[in-house]
């Protein structure tokens, strides 16, 4: 039985795919062989950017974008197994989450969907090696929110019986894992991570972010915008939920922005930072009072400043990225794509129904096989 997995992921923030090569024992416990991450090209940046919103011949853009997400990930793929020296013939599967362009589950009929535009059967056809897509989608089908997904893993990886704990994953947007004393698990979308740090970044300085949130910290952060971007009601929503693009994305900025054109950019930009940090301490204060530790993970666990304020909201807390705990931020989303794949190839559910909402324990994919 093989036992190498390929996890690939590309979130919201489009900075590109990690991929993860991890051999995983029989009870589903890990080992991480390798890692690479691998920029998307410019032009499919624009390209998946452009299709977060309404527009014209989407079916044809979304599909010409598909085959596109298909060949950065077998390259990706392809890196990986020359950084690692393993073969496609080694890897079980991989787990491929596809890129998220519309997130609307439990809306308009009811059931809604969710869309990761990725070409499966192409990635298959480039790598050889079984694929396992669409993986929020069954989620979805049984009620679920289809996200967050990594909340098990997060469990099996990081759980510690008896200390109360979480784990922040800072994508473009911020998901937080919540694990009791007790062995509870639950979790849920707690509102933008770099996504509007990233936009404004980007607007204002020409760069894709704000490296170490230098650029954040020299600003003063005003009160008013605060209040204001903290009305938001997806924060004061109870769990199950789930948030993209859909909801924080440009226009969704400049509105509230409106009334407060007379801000510098920089304290613009230290009060988005403050705006990301309270909206995940808030969430995590409400749910779970006094946790031990908070692991954090993802490109947000990089961003110094905004570690600093998490730590100065949290004083009880121990704040630390979960390279302190066996696995670098930017690795710990693949693998847990790669452990769905593994779930998947076991028939095991990758779902935890407490977190998603769903109906029951889901085995969550479909499969491209290699041959
Ligand atoms: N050195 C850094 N300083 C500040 N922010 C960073 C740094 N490295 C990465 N990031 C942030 O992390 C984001 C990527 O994080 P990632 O976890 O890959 O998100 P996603 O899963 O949405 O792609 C970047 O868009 C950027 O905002
Ligand atoms: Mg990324």
């Amino acid at each position: 039985m093989r036992d190498l997995f390929i996890g690939l992921m590309s979130g919201t923030s489009l900075d590109g795919v990690d991929a993860v090569l991890a051999r995983f024992d029989p009870q589903g416990g890990i080992a991480v062989q390798g890692h690479v991450h691998r920029p998307f090209p410019d032009a499919l940046r624009a390209d998946l950017l452009a299709l977060n919103r309404p527009g014209a011949d989407e079916l044809h853009r979304a599909a010409l974008a598909s085959n596109g997400v298909a060949e950065a990930y077998a390259q990706a793929v392809a890196a990986l197994l020359a950084a690692t020296g393993a073969t496609a013939d080694q890897i079980a599967a991989v787990g491929a989450h596809g890129q998220t362009v519309r997130h609307r589950p439990g809306e308009f009929d009811g059931t809604g969907y969710t869309v990761q535009l990725l070409n499966g059967a192409l990635l298959a056809e480039r790598c050889g090696i079984d694929v396992v897509a669409d993986l929020r989608s069954r989620d979805v089908a049984a009620g679920g929110q289809g996200a967050p997904l990594v909340p098990a893993f997060h469990a099996a990886l990081f759980g510690q019986p008896g200390m109360a704990q979480a784990v922040l994953n800072w994508g473009g947007i911020g998901n937080l894992t919540l694990l009791g004393a007790d062995g509870a698990v639950s979790g849920f979308d707690c509102g933008p991570g770099n996504v509007l740090l990233d936009l404004w970044c980007e607007r204002h300085r020409r760069t894709p972010f704000d490296a170490g949130g230098a650029w954040a910290a020299q600003g003063r952060v005003d009160a008013a915008l605060l209040a204001t971007l903290l009305d938001e009601p997806f924060l004061h929503r109870a769990p199950p939920k789930s948030t993209g693009r859909d909801l924080f994305h440009a226009e969704w900025l400049d509105a509230r922005l409106a009334a407060f054109d007379a801000l510098t950019p920089v304290d613009v930009q230290a009060t988005l930072a403050e705006f990301t940090v309270r909206a995940a301490t808030d969430a995590l204060l409400r749910h779970l009072p006094s946790p031990t530790r908070l692991l954090v993970c993802g490109g947000g666990a990089l961003n110094d400043h905004l570690m600093a304020r998490l730590a100065a909201q949290l004083p009880g807390t121990a704040v630390q990225s979960t390279a302190s705990a066996g696995l670098p931020p930017l690795q710990v989303e693949a693998a847990a794509f790669a452990w769905l794949a593994w779930a998947f190839t076991q028939r095991r559910p990758g779902n935890r129904p407490a977190v998603t909402g769903a109906a029951g324990p889901r085995v969550l994919g479909c499969l491209h096989p290699a041959r």
